[in-house]
């Protein structure tokens, strides 16, 4: 019997079998040998929650595969956000973008200039490095501190440098961040706006994974926190309902930006497909007792990569995650180099992200996807310890 969470919605994390993940086509499980097991990208080994696929379905049978119209992806996220974060926004400050990477690339145009800078808190997602050059701004790191949570000090420097010379500049505010997990506290957002405010720096909140905040932290939306008004945030149900290849996803203005999201490109919001809308509308309005198992589960996985860890790896240093379904590992203990993803695939056949392209501090970590079955969760670390010297694998009380 699958588990269920107190409503009775099955954990979506233990319906599919590793037979039934191997015959998917997605990015997680077609760039590795079919010998490996991938704990890598950002997918969830979960099925589609059932009114989306209801939805789905329901628009292909009606041939319902047009351009995507009005605002009823706006609608919907505005009631989730006031019923899970008592956060309110109109649908008048909103804009339809292809996805939050897509989404903070326009958002990034509206604000900065080719050179301008973009500040980052490292080590972080890497497509921030990756999507903000490509745009022609420069990358700033703020690193995180060392409890991985924001560093006042450490943004004050990177603010002051990203404005030298009057220059116009922004801040991407990963929240949740990615990788570390990290839930950032009002107090610490509210420090983070009145900073950017001081500075003249424009703050672009990636909320991608807000839905993700597990038992024990809660989300606090950037724009709700005071002084917010000239930032922007993105949101999309891509991650937290596994929806990455139906594309949609929002941009949301301060109250003093919504003139300047008003100037985005109409042709913007053409990107999105409109069964990513459908998709991701159904999951807002009609998902949240399966998101909410997929919560209780990841939970779950979260202790047990923490117990796993202690048996099999004590040399890997480990803060659980208060956010998202990934899991940072610092492997520095182990003896396996900079890249301890690479001997975790060659020796162990297990394949997770390599910290390397992570930025500053991303060396000697990998970073873990915990969004499985318990089994293969457990499968996963045994054979990452498997990979690892003997000497890595002892505990430090050891000899
Ligand atoms: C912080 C963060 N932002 C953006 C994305 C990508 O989102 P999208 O596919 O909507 O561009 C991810 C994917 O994992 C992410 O973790």
């Amino acid at each position: 019997m699958p588990a269920a969470d107190a409503g009775g919605t099955p954990d979506p994390l233990r319906r599919l079998t590793l037979a039934d993940l191997r015959r998917r086509t997605s990015m997680k499980w077609r760039t590795y040998e079919p010998d490996v097991l991938p704990l890598w990208v950002a997918e969830m080994d979960v099925p589609l929650a059932e009114p989306v696929a209801e939805a789905l379905t329901e628009a292909v049978r009606l041939g319902d595969t047009g351009y995507p119209a009005g605002t009823v992806y706006a609608d919907a996220l505005r009631d989730f956000a006031r019923h899970r974060w008592d956060w309110d926004f109109p649908a008048s400050r909103t804009a339809l973008v292809p996805d939050v990477m897509l989404g903070i690339v326009e958002v990034l145009k509206l604000v900065t200039g080719p050179g301008d800078a973009v500040v980052v808190n490292c080590p972080v997602y890497p497509p921030f490095y990756q999507f903000v050059r490509h745009l022609g701004r420069r990358v700033i790191e703020a690193p995180l501190d060392a409890a991985g949570r924001l560093d006042p000090a450490a943004l004050e420097s990177a603010f002051a440098r990203a404005t030298e010379g009057g220059r116009r500049a922004a801040y991407l505010l990963c929240s949740p961040h990615n990788p570390t997990g990290t839930v950032h506290t009002e107090d610490e957002l509210a420090d983070v706006a009145a900073r950017a405010a001081a500075r003249g720096v424009r703050v672009v909140a990636d909320e991608i994974h807000a839905p993700l905040v597990l038992p024990g932290a809660r989300h606090v939306p950037y724009l709700t926190v005071p002084g917010s008004e000239t930032g922007f945030a993105l949101l999309s149900a891509s991650k937290a309902w596994n929806l990455a290849g139906l594309k949609a996803a929002l941009a949301v203005a301060g109250s003093a930006a919504a003139r300047e999201l008003a100037a985005m490109p109409e042709e913007v919001g053409h990107g999105p497909s409109h069964l990513g809308v459908i998709a991701h509308t159904a999951a807002l309005r009609h998902a949240t007792g399966w998101l909410d198992s997929l919560l209780a589960g990841l939970d779950r996985n979260r202790r047990l990569l923490g117990e796993l860890l202690t048996r099999l790896l004590p040399g890997v240093r480990h803060r659980p995650g208060e956010g998202t379904f990934l899991a940072w590992l610092d492997c520095r203990a182990l003896g396996l180099g900079d890249d301890p993803a690479a001997a975790f695939l060659d020796r162990g056949r297990v394949a997770l992200n390599s910290g390397l392209p992570f930025g500053t501090g991303g060396a000697g970590h990998v970073r873990l996807n915990l969004a499985t079955s318990p089994e293969i969760l457990q499968e996963a670390v045994r054979r990452m310890a498997s990979a690892v010297p003997d000497t890595g694998r002892r505990t430090r009380e050891d000899p």
